[in-house]
Order: structure tokens, then sequence, then C-alpha cells
């Protein structure tokens, strides 16, 4: 495949993971997915708005049955993390007793997926676990166990299949990483 290079912003960012790639690993994933919790009808809880993508195509190829619901925290504005732990907006569902799987576009420091987990767990969940697109574990500050990864990449910054640069990017097919 043809490297491209495009321009976001102020920024340069190359061709990193083609479309093929990410399906091939989503695939993966779901048939993971679907040997863990084929009997515990899990609720999937998709983080908005970078997740988008990752989870349309992931619960296409997952078929035990399944819910799903959409969350929002607070936006990402840049490209380092706050660092704050940010407040769940959207989770209707009474998740106790249930078998919960986050769906994230990218771990990176950790603190979103950190901050999230200890309120879910304040719900008294069956189980909470983590399945993410992106990881880059080079910049992990928490002890997280993220059980779930479809690809692991270096300290870059990304942008492309759901995830954006200042609020572009989303729409591309295939992930760029930012030229230094
Ligand atoms: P964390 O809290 O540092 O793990 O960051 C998680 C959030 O930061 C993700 O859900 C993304 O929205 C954003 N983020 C982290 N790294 C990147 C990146 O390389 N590109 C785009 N967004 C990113």
């Amino acid at each position: 495949m043809n490297p491209r290079t495009i321009q976001i912003h102020d920024c340069e960012f190359s061709t990193y993971i083609f479309e093929e790639e990410i399906i091939a690993r989503i695939t993966m994933l779901a048939e993971q997915l679907d040997k863990d919790y084929a009997e515990k009808r899990p609720l999937f809880l998709a983080v908005l708005n970078g997740s988008f993508m990752f989870v349309a195509d992931l619960l296409k190829r997952v078929s035990m049955p399944c819910e799903i619901s959409f969350i929002r925290l607070a936006s990402y504005q840049d490209m380092h993390s706050t660092g704050k732990v940010k407040e769940i907006l959207g989770l209707n569902e009474d998740i106790e007793g249930r078998h919960v799987v986050v769906l994230e576009d990218i771990v990176d420091t950790g603190h979103t997926v950190h901050g999230l987990l200890q309120q879910l767990r304040e719900r008294n969940p069956a189980s909470v676990e983590v399945a993410t697109l992106l990881m880059k574990p080079d910049c992990l500050q928490h002890p997280l166990d993220v059980k779930y990864v479809a690809r692991e990449i270096p300290n870059d910054f990304v942008v492309g299949y759901g995830l954006d640069y200042n609020g572009l990017g989303r729409n591309l097919r295939d992930i760029y990483k930012i030229v230094p």
C-alpha cells in the first residue's frame, strides 16, 4: 500500500496502520470476546467520540447476545491527556451484576480508563474489562490490566479511524501518525 501524507491543522501525518490490518485485528478481538462472553450477555459501554468506528466494526463481528450503550467523558482537546477524572455522561443502565466491557479508542496514560473503572466498580458490576483499539504501553501511568488490545503502538500521536487531532481526522479510514 502506498504511504500517504496529510496535513491536519499545523501538523503533518503519514499513514501508519492501514484499514486492512485494523479490521484483521478487530476480527481477532471479536473472536476472543465471543469465546470469553458466550454465556454472559455482556453490556458493552462504548466511550464516545473516539470509539465509534472501532465499536461499529467490532460489534458487527461479535455474534453472542450482547447489549451496547454509549457513554461520554470530558473531551480531549490537545495532544496531551489532562489527568483529571472525568464524569460519566449517558450511563442510564443499571450495571449491578452485569458483565461490562468498556470499549475505548486508545489507552495512553491510562488516566481516563483508570478513572472510569473506579466509577464503574462503585456500581457493583459482576465484572468489568476494557477492550481498546490502540494502546501505548510506554505511556501508561497506572497499573492497568487492559485485557483486550487490538494493537499496541509506541508513544506517537495518531489520528484517523475515530481518533482526532483537535476535532479533525476522525473520518479517515486508516490510522496516521504524526511526522515529527
Ligand atoms: P489517557 O487518559 O491518557 O489514556 O487518554 C485517553 C484519551 O486521550 C483517548 O480516549 C483519546 O481520546 C485521547 N488520546 C490519547 N492519545 C491519543 C492520540 O495519539 N491521538 C488521539 N487521541 C489520543
